[in-house]
């Protein structure tokens, strides 16, 4: 394979990067980069030498899965690579397009200028696989952009577009759209051969720092990314470009970047950076199946999740048509869609133009009539089986063939839903989470009947519309919700006996958890969790002290944080511990004849997070979920779990899974009937204890 375009343009040697898809900087690359370069400075008739992507993105940076083997390091090395370039007397220009990101940007920071299309994408997202920029971005994007701008780009890890980047002064030209980006680049190298602009200095940079600068940002850090190594890594290269000469800063950035490479936590992120491409890919559905055409979309409720799931639709540029059966209730939907949009121009985020626009693809109606030219139709009632499946029965009626026709819900039996149709086919469960303009996870439920097309394009829209896409088998809860209930199921048993809320929350949030079981439900409302119980009373297993805890507060009215009370109260957002609920707890647990004991946090942790690995593995065992990464990507961007722990079963794999099933099978002995009740361990941890293998694809 032919991984350089070489060509010459009298004095400039254009140089293309050909590594499909996104250039990444494998060991191949590398070495035909360097092989190229060499022979631009070997011509004496070579003025300048222009590097670009050859009909391709300029380089997603280096070739993450390299990483964790000895090609990493394998010679010509990105850092080492780099600096011989930075070397070269003849200037070197980079022509950035489609993506400049992390070692693709610091590839282009090692030379002279970079000019870049207006629509290129340009950043470090390092971090966000546990790392930071470890070719020279830490030194030289500083000296180039400053201190403050320079730490942005690499904590955020976002990228910015050219148009940011030539005000910072990151790209030199910005080339417009309608003009050619290497026509460009060479007009630009030709006039830069007449005035050659001077190379980075070599200094130190501390000048114009508050003597606190490092100091605020660590500490803000810890507070901001508790437990987190990575971005703490950035600021001390950073620091290091400010008190080094860049000799130096180089040398101490190799030092943390081969040091953040062995980190536990860049594997996990790596795994759910591999994770998130493979969640795509679903057996028995390939690149060839034909997608249906969505051009219209529907959405039938108003209310606020479907409004939100409207809203990623306009924002994407699809037309949608909002239905609800109360022209009050359309009309307060339409609202809350304008006022959200409103605030974001408030923000600064959107333009009154844009905002127009959006509004102007959406179209609220009371007649399901109107359905009738939707390709994609997504119900979004209340959670209950019977009002859905009325829902259904007149979609079958109103709809054309072919139209897909998706639910929203979070926990009920996608393949009944269908059997009210007579096109099961074209039925399938979207779980969208709240709040849905926002939360990049989105569930798609596969029923027994539903078509591969259907799945293909749900998948393909998923991803236009910049969620993240799961496949989930039927079952009560799917992935996320099925595994969230034993998990609750022990944190509202351990207060019965004798933890608070708000110890087994601070066991969880230490863990890295954004919030806590008890904070999560006071924030979805303790009655959403109820009603969804007493749906099911008839199937759950007969224990009185299964979620009492919630029912009870459910019963006197403490809902949450929208009634003010909850397993806390509420000052405003504020959330305050509140002695009643221990004693509301103390009362039931008397009532039940649980013996209140102090409960250790090492205790909480496995009674938590065993069962909530234990039911993974049972899903994955039934092949509800296709893989472990899956069950991983669903709790780490639904749940809250977090990414640098790789989610539940990344994490099981580290505490070893021999250890859970010894674990568990002690705290079942140890808990009596309750334990021998429910905590039961799965046939796959049996299985797999020992190998610590999981079904884990893409690395
Ligand atoms: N290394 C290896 N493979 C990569 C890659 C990289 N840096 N970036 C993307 N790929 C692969 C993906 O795994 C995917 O492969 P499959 O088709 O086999 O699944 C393929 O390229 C296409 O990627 P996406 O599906 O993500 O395509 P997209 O168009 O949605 O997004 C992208 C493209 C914006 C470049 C996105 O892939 C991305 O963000 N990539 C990662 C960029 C990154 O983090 N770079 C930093 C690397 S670390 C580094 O450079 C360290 C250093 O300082 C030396």
């Amino acid at each position: 394979m032919q991984l350089i375009d070489y060509r010459r343009d009298n004095q400039l040697a254009l140089i293309g990067l050909c590594n499909a898809p996104v250039n990444a900087l494998g060991h191949g690359l590398r070495q035909a980069l360097m092989q190229a370069c060499t022979r631009a400075a070997a011509d004496p008739e070579v003025k300048a030498i222009i590097l670009h992507g050859h009909h391709l993105p300029f380089s997603a940076g280096a070739d993450i899965s390299e990483f964790g083997s000895p090609r990493t390091w394998q010679q010509p090395a990105l850092p080492q690579l780099l600096d011989e370039l930075v070397r070269f007397s003849k200037p070197l220009i980079a022509a950035l397009d489609g993506v400049a990101l992390g070692g693709g940007l610091e590839l282009a920071l090692a030379c002279r200028h970079r000019v870049a299309s207006a629509t290129a994408r340009l950043g470090l997202p390092e971090v966000r696989l546990g790392l930071l920029p470890g070719a020279g971005g830490t030194q030289r994007l500083p000296r180039l952009i400053g201190v403050a701008p320079a730490l942005a780009l690499m904590l955020g890890g976002e990228p910015i577009d050219a148009r940011q980047g030539l005000t910072l002064g990151l790209v030199d030209h910005l080339v417009e759209p309608g003009q050619d980006l290497l026509e460009q680049a060479c007009a630009f190298a030709r006039r830069q051969l007449a005035h050659p602009a001077p190379a980075l200095t070599p200094a130190p940079l501390s000048q114009g720092l508050a003597d606190d600068f490092f100091d605020t940002h660590a500490a803000q850090l810890a507070a901001r990314k508790p437990g987190q190594r990575a971005p703490l890594r950035v600021l001390a290269a950073l620091r290091a470009a400010c008190e080094l000469p860049l000799a130096e800063g180089l040398a101490r950035e190799q030092a943390l970047f081969r040091e953040a490479l062995q980190d536990p936590q860049a594997t996990a992120l790596r795994h759910q950076f591999f994770a998130e491409r493979e969640a795509l890919r679903v057996p028995g559905i390939d690149a060839a199946t034909a997608l249906r055409s969505i051009a219209q979309v529907a959405v039938i409720g108003a209310g606020t999740m479907g409004a939100g799931i409207a809203m990623n639709f306009i924002n994407a540029g699809l037309p949608v048509r909002l239905l609800e059966l109360k022209p009050e209730a359309l009309d307060r939907g339409l609202a809350q869609i304008r006022k959200h949009y409103e605030s974001s121009i408030t923000r600064g985020k959107l333009t009154p133009a844009q905002l127009e626009q959006r509004m102007s693809l959406l179209q609220g109606t009371l007649d399901y009539a109107d359905l009738a030219d939707a390709d994609l139709v997504i119900e979004a009632v209340f959670e209950d089986l019977s009002i859905k499946q009325s829902v259904f029965r007149t979609l079958d009626r109103v709809c054309k063939p072919g139209a897909i026709l998706a639910s929203n819900t979070s926990t009920l039996d996608v393949d009944r839903i269908a059997a009210s149709t007579r096109r099961p086919q074209d039925v399938v469960g979207l779980h969208f989470f709240s709040p849905a303009h926002v939360m990049r996870l989105l569930e798609v439920v596969r029923g027994r009947a539903t078509a591969p097309d259907v799945l293909a394009t749900t998948l393909k829209i998923a991803k236009r519309i910049g969620k993240l896409p799961v496949v989930s088998g039927v079952c009560f809860g799917f992935i996320g919700n099925r595994m969230l209930e034993p998990y609750a199921r022990e944190a509202h048993r351990l207060v019965l006996e004798g933890a608070s809320p708000a110890q087994v929350d601070k066991v969880l949030t230490d863990l890295g958890l954004a919030m806590g079981v008890f904070a999560m439900y006071d924030l979805a409302g303790i009655d959403v969790g109820y009603l969804v119980r007493q749906a099911r009373r008839n199937e759950l297993a007969h224990d009185p002290s299964y979620f009492r805890l919630a029912d009870e507060l459910y019963s006197l009215g403490r809902h949450g944080q929208k009634s003010g009370r909850g397993f806390y109260r509420y000052e405003g957002r504020e959330r305050i511990e509140d002695p009643e609920v221990v004693q509301i707890a103390a009362r039931l647990a008397g009532k039940l004849g649980i013996n209140r004991r102090s409960i250790s946090d090492a205790e909480i942790h496995d009674r938590c997070l065993f069962t909530l690995i234990n039911e993974g593995l049972q899903l994955l065992d039934e092949g509800i979920a296709l893989r472990s990464g899956d069950i991983d990507l669903v709790w780490t961007n639904g749940y809250g779990f977090p990414a640098w722990r790789g989610g539940p079963l990344h994490y099981a794999r580290d505490l070893g899974l021999d250890n859970v099933l010894a674990g568990i099978e002690q705290l079942r002995e140890r808990l009596g009937a309750y334990g021998q009740l429910w905590l039961q361990p799965a046939p796959l941890l049996r299985r797999l204890a020992g190998s610590g293998k999981l079904r884990v694809q893409g690395h």
